[in-house]
């Protein structure tokens, strides 16, 4: 069997499927990036496989907390799929699909409903943290309560068993493993498989105001299609350390928002490490670190700028459509078996 590790302790082997998703709310950023995006790549060139590797646009999850704004998802479904291929993933290695395009995902849900109760999903810390962001906090839409249940429902119309995904999406996955179980005994069948995380090595990005997670809606993230001028501009707002006022000054190196991109996306470990020991003992001034944060980060995001810019809205829309084609047929497969295990096949 070829075993082949993606990330620290994260492996996988030949029969395994990958899916993964995103909600199509905004353009992508470095912490989808480093988080999530180069893992795929790394997996989709290690499956090297179509069929078992699948990409999506969660457009339908999307709206589950955005409803009232559809043209706003719509809108981002294209910016996201222009992410997806400036950065390397590729249609010719992966099957890149649009959710809304798959209604047999949405048959899969509903007899999903059944087998996981309401407490259990109010108790889902992901889906708790994410409520307490929401403006409908105190009034959740049934849909939005359901997303872990859709999100079983895409992964196990595919078999995928391996999910790139963040940390905080772990406990999701944990549903969906609970509802292939559930499904499994209750109908007295195999046909539906569970899945595991594939976590990166660095899951969460901060944001360059050092204060929360790096999202686009706050404000602090640095996305991937942001212009060379953007870029060097939030790069000199990134937080570092108040007190480190003169460049005489010794410097503080944990919380400092510079460090911790350095470290994230800078390869020479040692010239960090030199520089860290530096900038404590005094006589590192934060202007030669945000240039040199700059330098890296600008060579690292101007290919995938280039790529972005030749991507034509025609272009994007054909692959999604045609990737969505092949999706749908591995979907109404397992649906038809999904129909079969439970017993309701009329003929
Ligand atoms: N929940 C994911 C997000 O917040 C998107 C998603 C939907 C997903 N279905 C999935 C991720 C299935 C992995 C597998 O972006």
């Amino acid at each position: 069997m070829i075993v082949k590790e993606v990330t620290s302790n994260n492996t996988i082997n030949e029969n395994d499927i990958v899916l993964t998703g995103d909600r199509p709310t905004g353009c992508l950023h470095l912490g989808h990036y480093i988080g999530s995006l180069q893992n795929r790549v790394i997996l989709q060139n290690t499956v090297n496989d179509k069929k078992k590797c699948f990409v999506f646009i969660a457009d339908v999850q999307g709206l589950s907390d955005n409803f009232a704004t559809p043209e706003k998802v719509k809108k981002n479904v294209v910016e996201v799929c222009k992410d997806y291929l400036s950065v390397g993933l590729d249609p010719a290695k992966s099957t890149i699909f649009i959710q809304s395009l798959i209604p047999e995902l949405f048959e899969l849900t509903v007899y999903y409903m059944n087998l996981i109760t309401v407490a259990r999903l109010e108790r889902c810390p992901t889906v708790k943290a994410e409520l307490q962001t929401k403006s409908f906090a105190t009034s959740v839409p049934s849909g939005f309560l359901n997303y872990p249940v859709s999100q079983a429902a895409d992964i196990t119309a595919f078999k995928s068993t391996a999910i790139p995904v963040g940390e905080d999406q772990k406990p999701v996955l944990e549903i969906s493993n609970e509802i292939v179980n559930r499904f499994n005994n209750t109908y007295n069948t195999n046909v539906l498989k569970e899945c595991k995380p594939i976590l990166s090595d660095v899951p969460r990005l901060v944001g360059i105001d050092g204060l929360a997670k790096a999202s686009k809606s706050l404000g602090n993230a640095i996305m991937l299609c942001d212009d060379s001028e953007t870029l060097k501009q939030k790069i000199f707002s990134m937080y570092t350390d108040p007190n480190h006022i003169n460049v005489s000054d010794p410097g503080k190196v944990e919380g400092n928002v510079v460090f911790t991109y350095l470290d994230a996306f800078y390869e020479n470990k040692e010239e960090i490490e030199d520089l860290k020991a530096q900038y404590r003992k005094g006589g590192l001034g934060d202007v030669y670190l945000k240039n040199l944060l700059y330098k890296i980060l600008d060579e690292k995001l101007t290919p995938i700028r280039e790529k972005r810019l030749l991507l034509k809205e025609d272009y994007i829309y054909s692959v999604l459509i045609e990737g969505s084609k092949e999706a749908r047929e591995v979907a109404k497969q397992t649906l038809n078996e999904v129909r079969e295990a439970i017993g309701i096949v009329y003929k």
